[in-house]
């Protein structure tokens, strides 16, 4: 049965036929059934007969239906095997599925920032001026390593904060950790097969390389950062660190330990990547310069993100290649396009060139150091010397150890849930998982001082009483 809504811009051709095409790859129009006449349908339906005829042909040409000469049009006979394969995956993927997934009162994702805190207004005002002034770019591909002049202003950027030496031909605009490693892995393939990482560490960089057939080195994390012995002591010749703030557990490399890092990779022929994923959010003294500027020269790889400032869902990063790996990437991926957008790439670079980046930098960091805060006080409230706090004084999330206490992690995050609050597991960041530690990773971005300070204290009752 057909309903047909006059309301709307889509043409009627098109509702005719997408009523049709999906009657039959759900099998409610079985193979060999005699569609209505075009007259008849026409008629039904009250539209003209060109209408119709225009969506029988459209299904004709591909393959829904065909047409016997002075008999009419049938349903044709599509593999219900491929049926079931093509069609039902929809719903599995559909906006439902997703709405199941439970929402907790609270959430300490440790990636999440603060709902409200992009500059809608000034974003969409800079984006339209974007939008007028590239009808030119607009009608064909960006280029390859990213905007420009947006990497002009990311190396000014990079030289003045983080003491980043490059020039804007080494820079490219990603969409996100996981698109810089996938460029970089195939890259470093050509010369290297063993990848080292802190254990714990992004899951990401494990995922990427694997999945580029790196055999993987877990190398330990102590309270200054990467176990440099240990990695001497294995065959890796590149080694993926987060040496101005350990992911997940905070500490930082000092600078003897950077340049021993340094010295490794000259002797082993080997490449470090250095992820500073979140260096501009650093709340006690001064920032800690990147690792890169120690060496400019040197087989270092640099890679920064927007996601922790100014929005995770812009899928906007940056890679910062050295010139050796700069003629193998180009030779590599010369016929790749990039994943990002000109236009938000555009309306960031205005964003940065006009001041407003800085602006907004400092406006985050006083906004997250205040969350920062809240939460060492509230656990200091709550838990007394029951806890300890590992990693505070940056980012946007913090480590809880529990002190005389026997719950693993699963425990920790069953009990949590049954207060209504998300917990984002520790025990996943680690190569092999040991969930049998009473620590727990704990985000703050994404709620708000009270809600900070009330999920402490549920998760003190949830744990301890
Ligand atoms: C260690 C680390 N690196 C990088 C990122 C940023 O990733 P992306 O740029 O893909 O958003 C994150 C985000 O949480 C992270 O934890």
């Amino acid at each position: 049965m057909f309903i047909l809504d006059h309301n709307g811009q889509q043409p009627l051709h098109a509702k005719i036929y997408d009523q049709l095409k999906n009657q039959i790859l759900s099998g409610e129009l079985s193979p060999k059934t005699k569609l209505l006449s075009i007259k008849n349908l026409a008629g039904e339906l009250s539209v003209s007969r060109n209408t119709v005829e225009y969506a029988y042909q459209q299904l004709c040409a591909e393959g829904y239906i065909y047409s016997k000469p002075r008999s009419g049009y049938y349903v044709s006979f599509i593999d219900p095997e491929f049926l079931s394969a093509a069609f039902h995956p929809i719903s599995a993927y559909s906006p439902k599925a997703f709405a199941n997934e439970k929402v907790y009162a609270f959430d300490f994702h440790p990636a999440c920032l603060s709902p409200g805190s992009f500059p809608i207004n000034l974003w969409r005002k800079l984006y339209t001026e974007c939008l007028k002034a590239s009808p030119k770019q607009l009608a064909f591909y960006s280029n390859q390593q990213g905007d420009f002049a947006l990497r002009c202003q990311i190396q000014k950027y990079l030289a003045r904060s983080r003491g980043v030496s490059c020039e804007p031909d080494q820079i490219i605009v990603c969409s996100g950790l996981q698109d810089s490693l996938s460029i970089i892995a195939p890259i470093l393939r050509e010369n290297h097969s063993n990848f080292a990482m802190e254990d714990p560490g992004h899951f990401i960089s494990k995922t990427v390389f694997r999945n580029h057939s790196f055999s993987l080195m877990p190398i330990p994390v102590k309270s200054d950062g990467l176990d440099l012995e240990f990695l001497q002591n294995t065959n890796s010749t590149v080694v993926y660190v987060t040496p101005s703030h350990q992911f997940p557990l905070g500490c930082v490399m000092p600078v003897v330990n950077r340049l021993k890092l340094i010295n490794w990779a000259e002797t082993v022929g080997g490449v470090i990547i250095e992820d500073d994923y979140d260096s501009e959010l650093r709340y006690f003294g001064k920032p800690i310069p990147a690792l890169q500027g120690l060496h400019p020269q040197g087989n270092i790889v640099y890679i920064g993100t927007f996601s922790k400032v100014l929005s995770p869902a812009l899928r906007i990063s940056y890679m910062v290649l050295p010139y050796q790996l700069l003629s193998l990437y180009r030779r590599l991926f010369a016929d790749y396009s990039t994943n990002v957008s000109l236009l938000e790439q555009r309306t960031l670079s205005m964003f940065m060139e006009q001041g407003y980046w800085e602006r907004h930098l400092r406006k985050m960091r006083t906004l997250y150091k205040k969350k920062h805060d809240a939460i060492i006080q509230s656990i200091q409230h709550h838990f007394g010397d029951q806890a300890n706090i590992i990693g505070q004084g940056a980012g946007l999330h913090i480590v809880l150890e529990l002190v005389g206490n026997s719950l693993n992690e699963t425990e920790l995050i069953n009990r949590a849930q049954e207060k209504n609050v998300k917990l984002f597991s520790l025990s996943s960041t680690y190569l092999h998982k040991n969930n049998n530690k009473s620590q727990i990773m704990l985000g703050f971005g994404g709620m708000s001082n009270h809600e900070i300070d009330r999920g402490i204290e549920l998760l003190y009752q949830a744990w301890y009483s």
